[in-house]
């Protein structure tokens, strides 16, 4: 039955993972996949997360089935999160972190709304693709990053959205764009939602790094003038890296609709489409973001350590840049200091990331996206003399 199966082409990300921690050389780094490490190099166990699981624990709660769409609290406290507000327009369920909310935007869509294509970023995160094929959308793409001057192509983004089909379904990242690091500053993104609105595009906001731009606040500039909007659009969103709850799963799918009555319509569509795939969501991971955002102290925790882990990788920015830049780089070390979020696109291409990686066991996925939480005091040397090297000219 399964002998005409063929080897599956590894995941570009998570494969890489997994050669890392093969690997044995003693001065591996890990600047791969889209993981916060501390100072020391741990994946850290947040304090706000530490007490909100004790109390979890002391409770000593029944393992019960939650709702198939998660939890009432746990939809209205995203929807505060992202917007600032509630309001009955929005329809907010629980997801399979921010992956699982795109595949279930991606069926909505292709179920209830009979779309067949999606226009994301070029570049965009690869999964992006794979989520959306997987899920029966052709993707097309739109212009957005220029490589040779590290800048945003934003008047070809423009023209290319100015003349998709109405309706048609456009990929957007809020903040932290993955893997560019390149966002939209606030008047760009007024320009963009103006086409949106004047094209009758239907936006799908994919916020996975909320928090490590410029703040929790900040980074959700783009969907609270979406909000101010009449329009409908599709919100993903992870607490994988701003909680630190990457095994836990949690993210959410919210969708703004027009009414309150559609928003109740659009949530039963939601609701039908977990139950037929996976029934219901965990609940560890929601119940400690639950009692973590429910608890002033415990809140306040979480948001400064949340500043904490954005102020240390801005500190990472410019020590490598600063390193690069005094070692006579030929690369353009600008970017990796402006760009914004857990990634960089520094401009090393698929050579030197391979020889990165062969001679000093440095993990960057190609072409040139870096994960700048793997850096710390111990090995941005080690890095910055790795670069110069795979960069001298011949
Ligand atoms: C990344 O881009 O590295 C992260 O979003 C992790 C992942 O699942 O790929």
């Amino acid at each position: 039955m399964f002998a005409h199966l063929q080897p599956s082409t590894p995941d570009p990300i998570m494969s890489l993972m997994e050669a890392y921690i093969q690997d044995t050389h003693p001065q591996k780094v890990n600047l791969g996949i889209g993981l916060y490490y501390d100072g020391s190099g741990n994946i850290p166990l947040l304090q706000a997360v530490h007490i909100a699981e004790q109390r979890l624990l002391e409770q000593q709660r029944p393992h019960a089935y939650p709702p198939i769409e998660g939890t009432g609290l746990l939809a209205s406290q995203i929807q505060t999160l992202l917007f600032g507000e509630q309001t009955p327009r929005l329809a907010t369920v629980q997801s399979l972190g921010g992956s699982g909310a795109l595949k279930l935007g991606a069926d909505f869509m292709y179920h209830y709304l009979a779309r067949r294509e999606i226009w994301v970023s070029d570049p965009t995160w690869a999964n992006h693709w794979a989520i959306f094929e997987g899920a029966g959308l052709k993707v097309n793409t739109y212009p957005y990053f220029d490589d040779i001057s590290g800048g945003l192509r934003f008047d070809a983004m423009l023209d290319t959205l100015s003349s998709l089909p109405e309706g048609a379904v456009v990929l957007l990242h809020p903040c932290c764009h993955n893997p560019t690091g390149t966002d939209l500053s606030p008047s760009q993104w007024r320009a963009v939602i103006d086409v949106l609105q004047r094209r009758r595009l239907l936006p799908f906001f994919d916020i996975a790094y909320q928090g490590f731009g410029d703040g929790l606040e900040e980074d959700c500039y783009a969907l609270r003038e979406m909000l101010k909007t009449e329009m409908d659009f599709l919100v993903s969103n992870s607490f994988s890296k701003n909680v630190a709850l990457y095994g836990q799963r949690l993210g959410g799918l919210t969708v703004c609709c027009g009414t309150a009555k559609e928003a109740a319509h659009v949530k039963g569509a939601l609701k039908t489409l977990i139950r037929r795939s996976y029934s219901c969501p965990p609940t560890h991971g929601s119940q400690i973001v639950e009692s973590l955002l429910a608890d002033t102290q415990l809140r306040q925790m979480w948001i400064s350590e949340l500043a904490t882990m954005r102020q240390r990788i801005k500190q990472m920015r410019v020590s490598l840049s600063a390193g690069l830049e005094q070692g006579g780089s030929t690369l353009d070390y600008t970017r990796i200091r402006d760009q914004k979020g857990m990634f960089s696109y520094t401009g090393l291409n698929e050579q030197q990331v391979s020889q990165l990686r062969h001679q000093y066991s440095i993990y960057l996925v190609a072409p040139g996206r870096m994960c700048l939480p793997g850096l710390n005091q111990h090995n941005v040397d080690y890095v910055t003399a790795a670069i110069l090297d795979v960069t001298r000219p011949a």
